[in-house]
């Protein structure tokens, strides 16, 4: 049985905005006790509650309130104070209880004017009562810090588990596993800017570590040189490795680097996107966007290790988060069983529960591994079937104005390709509606009408395509959904691909 979740903490400390994410992204049930005694009892606000009842009778039902539901598996916000009372510390005991603090400068802040809560005027004898008091849980101190950093440091001390998903490519997924330390003594690591601020441990062994400013803009080549100068001054070896944490654009640019110094060195990634995740960090593809287009200049390098730890996500933004979804929705299309999985959990994958969003994640990993095994370096057309949407995805993300992240272009790209061989009567009516339906679920874009497309650079970019062969361009387009072709177009319908998607 799972057990209950109580988080406790001083008034203002954020038990119940924190308490209602952790439900969210466990996809329990959120209680806040305070709120469900006023609620029994027809009171506005505990205020109301002490000025009708008194603070003993109030005490009395905040034990009824958790005994009834301990066992219940739920998240649960505590009143300020409650597990001061030896019963219910018995019961917190037994189940998972989280503690957050903060400063009370940062209170006074948060909580202004004290409105509904009885106990303001005395807060600073009751703070101090407080801290001498010795306390039970696991501390967060929430001063200073985002709700989704908070978030994942709770999820953190849920000590989930860590599972091998995958023994030939390493990879391990569970929520810290991403701290588990390096094997190799003569280690470096890069660590994405909007990764490092938060209170995230890098593994140990690392000798040095640079902060690199990630996103598709550093996919340079003036980056691999930066990348180059750094693993040279630390005196990175062969025996060594390279660490990377951060999204997919960070470990696409330092992996290609890693695998140029000395020849190749050995890379650990530790994805931070859920696009990452899923894709990116799987593989073994690294590369850099070279004259305006994707990917241009690039290496192979299987990772020597590769560790999936979804607790990093609620600091992402959910724009970033469904772009990552976009890619799991693209696997899923390449077998029937799992797209009909996701299809029917898609409302809960939206909404970040990471327990299901870690069962496909497994499933989705598993899969574009086969693919990555059966060509490992995209020559034997299998790779290729992976690649589904990005051709005209990846030209929208050229010709764009407007920022469009790369899932988004991805699932652009998968439906006009859908409507495209359906309408030339290549594929089963209905596939092209199945895709798009999925990917309105999930709360993606299905046309291009916010993005400002500029059609020379649109045309352009799909002239500069990687997957153009001497005979013509191979595009991969649905049968049906878990069945794919690859066509190879001398004069490819840019014009008509654009207009599906308009
Ligand atoms: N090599 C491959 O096989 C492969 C496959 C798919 C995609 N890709 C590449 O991956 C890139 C897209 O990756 P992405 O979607 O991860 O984008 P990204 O790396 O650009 O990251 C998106 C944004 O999220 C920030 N970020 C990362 N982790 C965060 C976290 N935990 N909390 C807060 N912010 C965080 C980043 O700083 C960045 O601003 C593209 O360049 C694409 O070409 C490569």
């Amino acid at each position: 049985m799972k057990k209950t979740i109580f988080i406790a903490g001083f008034m203002g400390t954020g038990k119940t905005t924190v308490g209602k994410e952790v439900a969210r992204y466990l996809g329990r049930r959120f209680i806040d006790t305070d709120f469900l005694i006023c609620q029994e009892s027809n009171c506005e606000n505990v205020e109301d509650f002490f000025s009708r009842f008194g603070k003993s009778i109030f005490r009395k039902k905040e034990f009824e309130i958790i005994s009834r539901l301990a066992d219940s598996g739920n998240v649960i916000s505590l009143g300020g104070g409650s597990d001061q009372n030896p019963e219910i510390k018995n019961i917190l005991i037994s189940q998972h209880l989280v503690r957050l603090v903060a400063p009370m400068s940062e209170i006074e802040k948060r909580i202004k004017n004290g409105s509904g809560r009885p106990l303001w005027e005395k807060r600073e004898e009751l703070y101090q009562k407080r801290e001498g008091e010795q306390s039970l849980g696991l501390k967060i101190n929430t001063g200073n810090k985002q709700i989704g950093e908070v978030v994942s440091l709770v999820l953190r001390t849920l000590n989930a588990g860590i599972e091998i998903i995958n023994k030939q490519h390493n990879i391990i997924l569970g929520w810290g596993s991403s701290n588990h330390s390096i094997d190799e003594d003569n280690s470096v690591g890069v660590i994405e800017n909007d990764v490092s601020g938060y209170l995230f441990a890098f593994p140990k062994g690392c000798n040095e570590i640079l902060n690199f400013s990630g996103g598709e803009g550093s996919k340079t080549y003036k980056s691999i040189h930066g990348l180059l100068d750094f693993f040279n001054q630390a005196g990175l070896s062969r025996d060594g490795s390279v660490v990377v944490m951060g999204g997919g654009a960070i470990s696409d640019t330092v992996g290609f680097a890693a695998s140029i110094h000395l020849r190749g060195v050995p890379v650990h990634l530790i994805p931070t996107t859920l696009l990452s995740m899923v894709d990116a960090s799987i593989g073994g593809k690294f590369a850099v966007n070279f004259g305006n287009a994707k990917n241009l200049v690039g290496n192979f390098q299987m990772p020597k290790s590769i560790r999936i730890d979804s607790s990093f996500l609620p600091t992402l933004k959910h724009e970033e988060y469904l772009s990552g979804l976009a890619e799991m929705i693209k696997m899923s299309c390449l077998d029937e069983e799992l797209f009909s999985a996701v299809y029917k959990d898609i409302k809960s994958l939206k909404n970040q529960n990471l327990i299901k969003l870690d069962s496909y994640i497994k499933k989705v990993v598993n899969l574009k591994c086969e693919y990555v095994d059966a060509d490992p370096y995209d020559i034997d057309n299998q790779r290729i079937f992976l690649n589904f949407g990005h051709t005209v995805g990846h030209a929208i993300e050229l010709s764009s104005s407007e920022k469009i992240r790369h899932g988004e272009a991805v699932g652009l790209g998968m439906v006009a390709m859908s409507k495209w061989s359906e309408m030339e009567g290549l594929s089963e009516t209905g596939t092209a509606g199945i895709i798009q339906d999925m990917l309105e679920r999930a709360g993606l874009p299905t046309n291009i009408e916010h993005f400002n497309i500029d059609k020379a650079s649109f045309f352009e970019a799909l002239q500069k395509d990687k997957k153009w062969t001497s005979q013509g361009l191979n595009v991969v387009y649905p049968k049906a959904i878990g069945d794919f072709e690859i066509s190879n177009l001398t004069n490819p319908p840019a014009e008509k691909w654009l207009d599906l998607i308009s």
